[in-house]
């Protein structure tokens, strides 16, 4: 089968252009599942009940979160309410959600999990603890497992990837907003990329207006950040999963502004 990464969906920018385009893409590239990062689809990060509900509309299978889940008041509503929304799995066990969410489409089962890194991020649970325990419980009930390790430093992405290589069909990691060129087949079968990238304009830093992180780090005055106006562009990664063995046969970058998308 055909899974579609989408790396970390910025703003309304990132969002409107996943709605008018990711039918496109689906067909396009023959897509049978998609998996995309929403953390950083509401204005104050996070998500809202009415973003979660579009982006499943317009073809989004799962939505991972990451170190911005919380960022907006309705998240842990839609984490409760959206089976398809999920955080990172080594948050505390009282939060909202669940860290995994397992499908059966009838002649596959998949199941994706979501789990953070810790090096300069927030001090979570063991990320490769969790995930080995969410594997335990998921692994029987699902022929494809696919792992967003939504993650700072590439050192701990390849890590984790090796560490639980041939567990995985898939791991691809989110977080940094910069598409790394690293996409491979690991030794053990899992496909693999550090980072997927960035849905959202493309001339910022992050999604967030240059000047403003630029006057940031040039000052080290708190800065009010505001979302950057252009041209979006998509950033994700194609993952051909052999339904038989759970391993990947083919991984392919992309990355395009909407010009492309016919
Ligand atoms: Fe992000
Ligand atoms: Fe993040």
């Amino acid at each position: 089968m055909r899974i579609l990464a989408v790396g970390d969906i910025v703003s309304s920018d990132g969002r409107e252009y996943i709605y008018n385009n990711l039918g496109k893409i689906r067909r396009k590239y023959n897509i049978d599942y998609c998996i995309a990062n929403g953390e950083n689809t509401a204005l104050t990060n996070g998500i809202t009940v009415d973003i979660a509900r579009n982006l499943i509309d317009c073809g989004v299978d799962v939505i991972t979160m990451g170190n911005h889940t919380f960022s907006n008041k309705e998240s842990g509503i839609v984490l409760n309410d959206f089976e398809r929304v999920i955080r990172p799995v080594n948050y505390p066990p009282e939060t909202e959600g669940e860290g995994y969410f397992v499908e059966d489409l009838g002649n596959v089962r998949i199941g994706v999990i979501n789990a953070m890194g810790r090096v300069n991020m927030e001090p979570l649970d063991c990320p490769f603890r969790e995930t080995e325990k969410a594997l335990a419980k998921i692994k029987d009930k699902a022929d494809i497992i696919v792992i967003d390790f939504h993650c700072e430093t590439s050192s701990e992405k390849l890590a984790f990837a090796h560490y639980f290589d041939g567990k995985a069909s898939v791991i691809f990691g989110t977080h940094t907003h910069i598409q790394t060129a690293d996409a491979q087949i690991l030794s053990g079968g899992t496909g693999y990329i550090s980072d997927l990238g960035m849905t959202g304009v493309r001339d910022s830093v992050l999604g967030v207006k240059k000047e403003l992180i630029m006057e940031m780090y040039y000052t080290r005055k708190h800065v009010r950040f505001e979302k950057a106006e252009g041209e979006v562009w998509f950033s994700g990664c194609i993952f051909d999963v052999d339904e038989k063995t759970g391993k990947t046969t083919n991984v392919e970058r992309l990355y395009f502004s909407d010009k492309e998308i016919i």
